[in-house]
């Protein structure tokens, strides 16, 4: 199984903030939306654009509990990693977290 990966102290890491991880070569994208964590792969399933990695501020690419593509504005759901949009039809991969002694976690899972 794969190791736990700290993403930041829960008391750092608001409400309505994202944050950025790396794992083998994998970007993971971490969101609190009301007090619950969630995590997916930073890549649209469209052509593999980068979603949080794209530099923008993180207010211009939420709207809601949805994550939109800066590149063509397919939009995705964060508590899902449903595609909800065209032109992104496949959903994006999901992650496991928690919180742990205070500390925000996620893992690369999909090889367990
Ligand atoms: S690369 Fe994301 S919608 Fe096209």
């Amino acid at each position: 199984m794969s190791d736990w990966l700290d993403v930041a102290p829960e008391e750092e890491f608001g409400i309505g903030q994202a944050r950025l991880v790396h794992a083998d070569g994998l970007d993971i994208a971490v969101f609190n939306l009301n007090g619950n964590y969630y995590a997916l792969e930073d890549r649209c399933t469209h052509e593999d654009a980068p979603l949080l990695g794209c530099g923008l501020p993180v207010e211009d690419l939420m709207e809601g509990d949805q994550i939109i593509c800066p590149r063509h504005g397919a939009h995705f759901c964060i508590r899902t990693g449903a595609a909800l949009t065209p032109p992104a039809y496949e959903d994006m991969t999901c992650f496991p977290v928690r919180v742990e002694n205070g500390m925000v976690q996620t893992r690369d899972d999909r090889w367990d």
